[in-house]
């Protein structure tokens, strides 16, 4: 299933909202996203620019396992076996992406969003990036784009990403950027799989999809998906990027960084613009669902048994994680807790709770913290330790963080009150009213 097809689908189910009123790129389609998410919108008409614009499209667990076809519960075994069983995706003569192949290369066409005030330019924030190395083959991952000039744009690379290796490695990569994928593809691209794995492997092992060959730069690129930016990313050709909403809502540091030229665009016929606000639940969702199954790995590699995981939207969907253990030894919680940190290095607290919590209430989780809880015996501190660049609180040039872990399970013997909230009778309150 493409982008579009979602797209159609949604709509059959009422669950799109259409915007016909021409809309402004700069501020406004941002603005009116915000205000519906977690609704998905199509915007019918983008002042300047040809294309329609589709945003908020995969902001919840639920959107994703739909586009799967399965439940939000069964997303982290899901892609814990797509993980393990990648295949190529097969390769077609022709593909959609490739139905219009502009003549010129001309950005400004291109309805690319400037989404909140102190934003340092129009950024391209739902392109997946493909670059192919001699040695590692290709790579796939999420790289936002500043737009510097009608073929120009300067590229976020954080540090030690396979696309940086491969930067490093070679001075300058061909790259296509894709925009208008389906979740299969934005999902593989957020998460991090070995160094000479191609993500798209793993986008095929979630939803089968096809590979054409880009038009002027040797990677495959998803055939289905609605553009494609082809170009060279040159490390020693640098412009600012920044400022930048990030992951926690919070402005980026502005960044020398590689620059991007473009040299050839393809479309769709009646391509759609996939925005994807930066620091709302959509980026949060993508940032934080595959981090849940590298925990759940190692939780119970620990020999935890863990049950579920949410790295949940409060904590950024990145800085904190919700774990669900079925305890049976007393340091179960202790064990989950650094487990758990070796499943998501960037993670700076971690809950652990009983399977009787539920762990996407915030309010059901700060329960267990306020009742299970005691900071003397099951807190556990990982004083000074390399956190994530995303977090204000970490030291800025090394990212050094405290880290800590809150043990909120409850003693496998109770010794004075009883842990269990106690039920309340069930009743038909309709027969009431
Ligand atoms: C919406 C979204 C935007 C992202 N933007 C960037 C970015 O601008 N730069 C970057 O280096 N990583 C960014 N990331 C994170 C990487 O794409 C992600 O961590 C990926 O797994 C790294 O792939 P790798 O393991 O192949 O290096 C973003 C992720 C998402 C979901």
């Amino acid at each position: 299933m493409s982008f579009r097809d979602y797209l159609k689908k949604i709509e059959g189910g009422n669950k799109l909202q259409k915007v016909s009123k021409t809309v402004s790129k700069r501020l406004e389609a941002s603005g009116v996203l915000k205000a519906l998410e977690p609704k998905p919108v199509l915007f019918e008409k983008i002042e300047g620019s040809a294309f329609k614009v589709a945003g908020n499209v995969f902001p919840t667990k639920d959107s994703v396992a739909e586009y799967l076809e399965c439940t939000a519960g069964e997303l982290i075994p899901r892609i814990s076996s797509a993980i393990k069983n990648m295949k190529p995706p097969e390769e077609a003569s022709k593909g959609a992406c490739q139905e219009v192949v502009e003549e010129t290369v001309d950005s400004d066409k291109l309805p690319i969003l400037f989404h909140c005030e102190h934003d340092g330019g129009n950024y391209v924030s739902s392109g997946v990036m493909i670059a192919r190395d001699a040695d590692y083959g290709q790579n796939m991952d999420f790289h936002r784009l500043m737009q510097i000039g009608k073929n120009k744009f300067s590229v976020r690379v954080v540090k030690e990403r396979h696309f940086d290796k491969f930067l490093k490695k070679n001075g300058q990569m061909d790259v296509a950027v894709c925009v208008g994928n389906g979740a299969n593809v934005l999902v593989a691209a957020a998460t991090s799989i070995e160094l000479g794995q191609d993500e798209l492997g793993l986008a095929n092992a979630l939803k089968q999809m096809s590979v054409v060959k880009a038009k002027s730069v040797d990677v495959n690129v998803p055939a289905e998906c609605e553009f494609v930016l082809e170009g060279t990313v040159a490390l020693e050709e640098k412009h600012a990027e920044g400022p930048f909403v990030d992951l926690t809502e919070t402005l980026d540091v502005v960044r020398q960084e590689p620059v991007f030229t473009v040299k050839k665009i393809t479309h769709r016929k009646d391509a759609v613009w996939q925005a994807l606000l930066p620091g709302a639940l959509e980026h949060k969702v993508l940032m934080g669902m595959p981090r849940e199954p590298t925990i759940f790995k190692k939780v119970n590699e620990a020999g935890v048994k863990c049950l579920d995981v949410n790295v949940n939207p409060g904590g950024c969907s990145w800085l904190h994680a919700i774990v669900k253990i079925k305890k049976q030894k007393e340091d179960d919680g202790k064990k989950a807790i650094y487990a758990a940190f070796e499943g998501h290095k960037s993670c700076k607290h971690i809950f652990i709770v009983d399977e009787d919590i539920g762990i996407y209430n915030p309010l059901d989780v700060e329960w267990a913290m306020a009742t299970r809880f005691q900071a003397d015996e099951k807190l556990v501190v990982k004083p000074r330790e390399k956190g994530s660049s995303l977090d204000p609180s970490a030291e800025p040039e090394t990212h050094a963080t405290t880290k800590c872990g809150f043990d909120c399970t409850k003693p496998l013997v109770a010794k004075g009150k009883n842990f269990e909230k106690e039920q309340f009778p069930k009743i038909d309150v309709k027969k009431y009213l």
